[in-house]
């Protein structure tokens, strides 16, 4: 669907990010904020973007509202219990992420080959985050209620396919997926062109991840390949938590 009009705050978002490109200078994440604060959108602006009914394979509902090139403002649709993959954002120089509902952040740190939570919180409903490219970080809805965000990624230096090669942290299968695709868990192959080793999770991490993960298998389509996912996924916690 493709929406004609864009409602006016985020027609005026649009165009304080633009004007503030047009200043010349390196924009920062800390700017933008600013700017979202200024624009006053509200989540009734971002339902036309809204996508809760997304393929059950998608951890969240994810609509461009405004392509700039070097900048893109997106609307996010999360239900109940959905989380997305612990994520980095390829080209991105600043990035800045509103959220309409109670949200859990996790954000990562990646050091010494080893995987673990630098912070653990949870965004109130309007509050603004920033995100840059070496953020890695998980989003989800730990709420009953289902709500939207709003995120602007952009790059001082880059044109167009500014989210492209983000990673993914596959830690199932001990690999961090190169995509141009979606925060998701289980990419299919034609969505990923690279991979690389992952760093060694925690295990509070991995535990935290293993149960995220297993309510995503949970949501899909019963299957043999979804089986297999889930034994695996199962023999992997036991391997790492239990003696014998
Ligand atoms: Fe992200």
């Amino acid at each position: 669907m493709l929406v004609e009009t864009i409602p006016r705050s985020l027609e005026r978002l649009k165009k304080l990010i633009i004007s503030t490109i047009n200043d010349g200078g390196k924009i920062t994440a800390e700017q933008v904020k600013k700017l979202v604060e200024r624009a006053q959108v509200t989540e009734e602006d971002l339902m036309p973007y809204a996508d809760f009914d997304h393929p059950v394979e998608d951890n969240y509902g994810r609509k461009m509202v405004y392509d700039g090139g070097s900048f893109e403002i997106m609307a996010m649709s999360w239900n109940p219990g959905h989380y997305s993959s612990i994520h980095n954002h390829g080209y991105t120089q600043w990035g800045v992420v509103q959220v309409f509902g109670n949200a859990h952040h996790f954000i990562y740190r990646n050091k010494d080959n080893a995987l673990t939570f630098a912070k653990k919180e949870i965004l109130t409903s309007g509050e603004i985050t920033k995100v840059v490219n070496a953020t890695i970080h998980q989003m989800g809805n730990p709420s009953t209620g289902k709500y939207m965000t709003l995120h602007i990624y952009g790059s001082n230096e880059k044109e167009g396919d500014i989210t492209a090669d983000a990673k993914n942290y596959e830690l199932e299968f001990d690999r961090v997926n190169h995509t141009t695709g979606g925060a998701f868990f289980n990419l299919p192959a034609d969505k990923i062109y690279d991979f690389e080793p992952c760093a060694m999770p925690s295990n509070d991490v991995f535990i935290n991840y293993a149960k995220l993960l297993m309510d995503y298998y949970e949501r899909q389509e019963p299957s043999l390949e979804i089986n297999e996912l889930k034994m695996a996924l199962i023999k992997k916690l036991k391997e790492r938590t239990c003696f014998f």
